[in-house]
């Protein structure tokens, strides 16, 4: 800890600090824990989607209280947990305000860590409709910076064929505390005959699951965290971080394998591995990255390269080797493939072109591979962090961490745990109706949309 730190953390500097405007930020509710009030529904306009799928995850839930045309609803009783919002039969501009109208004496009762999920349809219909798809994407995002005491509010756009099945893992994902770094998103979840009707707290048993840069930080904290939930890891890192990855699949029950991920036959090796221990597949998590940060007049072509090859390439490379040894060590139908994008690739950052594209081109990437290989009911998705609490972000300059800290709905950074567990989310065989989408796991972070 440098000597600013230290008195940044000690009791009077965080006295000062307070003073300044820099409270103490909110502690958020992790796990697989619900929220502790009350769950409101409002299914506007009759729909029921979200009721189906609320009954399928075994939670009972309120009526909301509806706001008067002159603002004077008379509140809620105690602290509520969570309100789900079931848009997914609006259509007219007129029916926004149902919006502000459910959504106010809510917010109002919201509790710490509490949550707001608005379930929508994709864009569809004419120019009215598809403009009010994108108007409650401007309610959910607006509404995240709104919540306070580490309260988040999720937007998921529901395919019109999509079953309470298929939207269970994600809304179960959503309401729990798995989802605590995840605010202001907004992504999309689609018919795939998921047909579970329960979620598990094991749902990864008996399942291997590759991980890259798995010796420490997060990806130390997704082999864990899987192997929480029942995988089996083969666990991934250069030959230099071979003690790190030994500890790491010794403590964890999995296997450690020390490979360049640059290296030509690293798809080779990997699928030999698996082939020999008479394994089977089911997914793999990209997570090794490097940074090498200079400004662009500055980046030379070994930065570039170095870059592009370990973030970007070499997955590409990878994913051609696991998905061609079908049977023989590669992945298996209905298996995962997970990238680690970043905030900085999808927003832009100074000093990181090199990054930005290679994190960037990773988001590119899933959505390119997921609609190919839906046939096999393979489904490729992303995790975009933004600042997390790791040895990479521990080098940053003390003050300049504080503000990256501090730069998002949720005033501090993230915990490894929190990419995991989106990763985790992925990964679950209920998920099936997840495919090619990118969530950022960055707190709503203000850097990019
Ligand atoms: N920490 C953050 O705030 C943050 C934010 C956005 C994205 N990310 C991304 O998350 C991932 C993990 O980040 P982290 O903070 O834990 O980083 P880290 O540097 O702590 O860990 C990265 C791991 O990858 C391994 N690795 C690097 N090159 C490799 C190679 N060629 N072959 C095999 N392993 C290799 C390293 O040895 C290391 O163990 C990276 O892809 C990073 O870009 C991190």
């Amino acid at each position: 800890m440098s000597a600013i730190e230290k008195i940044f953390t000690s009791a009077p500097g965080r006295a000062v600090a307070s003073k300044a405007g820099l409270k103490d930020p909110p502690q958020l509710r992790r796990g697989r824990t619900w929220p502790q009030g009350a769950i409101v529904l409002a299914d506007l306009n009759g729909s029921t989607v979200g009721r189906e799928t609320l009954v399928l995850l075994g939670r009972s839930f309120d009526s909301p209280i509806i706001d008067s045309e002159d603002g004077d609803a008379p509140g809620y009783g105690a602290k509520i947990g969570a309100i789900v919002v079931d848009a997914t039969t609006l259509t007219t501009i007129a029916d926004l305000e149902k919006m502000r109208a459910v959504l106010r004496p809510a917010v109002r009762a919201l509790e710490g860590s509490g949550r707001v999920v608005i379930l929508a349809r994709p864009a569809a219909g004419d120019w009215e409709q598809r403009s009010v798809t994108r108007a409650l994407d401007g309610i959910n995002r607006t509404v995240a910076k709104e919540l306070r005491k580490g309260a988040t509010s999720t937007l998921l756009y529901v395919d019109h064929d999509a079953t309470p099945s298929d939207l269970l893992s994600t809304m179960g994902f959503a309401l729990q505390g798995r989802s605590a770094f995840v605010d202001g998103q907004t992504w999309q979840v689609s018919a795939a005959d998921t047909n579970v009707n329960q979620l598990h707290d094991t749902p990864l048993d008996g399942r291997t699951i590759v991980v890259t840069g798995a010796a420490r930080g997060i990806g130390a904290a997704i082999a864990r965290s899987l192997a929480q939930a029942g995988a089996h890891i083969l666990a991934i890192d250069i030959p230099p971080a071979g003690e790190a990855l030994a500890e790491v699949a010794n403590e964890i029950g999995g296997t450690a394998l020390q490979l360049d991920i640059t290296a030509d036959d690293a798809g080779t090796k990997i699928a030999d591995h698996i082939a020999f221990r008479g394994l089977k597949l089911y997914g793999i998590v990209h997570n090794a990255g490097i940074t090498r940060d200079k400004m662009l007049v500055n980046t030379d072509k070994a930065r570039w390269d170095s870059v592009l090859d370990v973030n970007l390439a070499a997955q590409m490379r990878i994913n051609e080797v696991l998905l061609a040894r079908r049977g023989d060590g590669g992945i298996e139908d209905g298996g995962r493939i997970i990238g680690v994008a970043s905030t900085s690739g999808l927003a832009g950052n100074k000093g990181q072109t090199n990054y930005a594209a290679s994190k960037a081109g990773v988001a590119g990437l899933v959505q390119a591979m997921a609609p190919d290989l839906a046939d096999r009911a393979i489904t490729v998705n992303a995790v975009a962090p933004g600042f997390i609490e790791t040895e990479m972000t521990g080098k940053i300059p003390f003050v300049q961490r504080e503000i990256f800290r501090r730069s998002n709905s949720l005033s501090q950074g993230g915990q490894p745990i929190d990419v995991a567990e989106t990763i985790g989310y992925f990964l679950d065989p209920a998920s099936q109706g997840v495919n090619g989408q990118v969530v950022r796991v960055c707190g709503q972070n203000l850097v990019g949309a």
